[in-house]
């Protein structure tokens, strides 16, 4: 496939959409065809999944919560980002696989076989060029995702975890880092917004030079 595929992870209150703007703003600047997307939610059937299981106060079941996820994102693999990536786009996901690994697996205790045949077969196999992981303290990320509760709109389930759950995801995460290095970079994101964007801009300008 011509293109290429970065996907940011972070938990939540990272800061990782902000800095996938200014990212995507580079590159278009720079003349790359860049298509910025989200999950769930970056397709018309994603939107709605999300509203139907993330944005509700329904009690959700966790393996209905794994299958939901997983339905959004093969809506998402075959209709948004094969099609792109086939173009030729510079794709680039607010979330993407690691998050069920992280979320559904660590977070709810999942067992990593079962998520990741899950993943598998949501994906059809599609993996990351490049994903980019915003680590920052629980304690901060949970301050930030508490004040997001105001403000209806961006209100959501899990929004709602204790530290311990955010524990595990980070962990989570941290090991994906370990076992891939190449692929999945971790970025402190505690410092300023102008600072974290200077890192990512550094790691995304080595990846495409050593791509060339
Ligand atoms: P969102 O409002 O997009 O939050 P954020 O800005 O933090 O990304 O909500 C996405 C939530 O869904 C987030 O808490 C992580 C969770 N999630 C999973 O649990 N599993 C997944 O596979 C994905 C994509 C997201």
């Amino acid at each position: 496939m011509a293109g290429k595929f970065i996907t940011f992870e972070g938990i939540d209150g990272s800061g990782k959409s902000t800095q996938l703007r200014l990212l995507a703003g580079d590159l278009r600047m720079r003349g790359y065809d860049v298509l910025t997307t989200l999950q769930p939610g970056g397709t018309p059937l994603g939107r709605r999944l999300r509203e139907a299981f993330l944005e509700t106060e329904e009690t959700v079941h966790p393996m209905a919560e794994l299958l939901l996820f997983a339905a959004d994102r093969a809506q998402h693999v075959n209709f948004l980002i094969k099609p792109a990536l086939q173009e030729g786009k510079i794709v680039i996901s607010d979330r993407y696989a690691d998050a069920t690994a992280a979320y559904q697996g660590a977070g709810r205790g999942f067992d990593e076989k079962l998520v990741n045949q899950v993943i598998k077969v949501a994906t059809d196999g599609l993996k990351p060029d490049l994903t980019l992981f915003f680590d920052i303290p629980i304690e901060k990320a949970i301050m930030r995702a508490s004040g997001r509760l105001d403000e209806e709109t961006k209100q959501n389930r899990m929004d709602r975890e204790d530290a311990d759950f955010y524990a595990r995801v980070r962990d989570a995460y941290l090991r994906i880092a370990d076992r891939e290095p190449r692929r999945f970079k971790v970025i402190d994101a505690s410092g300023p917004i102008n600072e974290v964007h200077q890192k990512v801009a550094e790691i995304v300008g080595e990846f495409f030079s050593s791509k060339k």
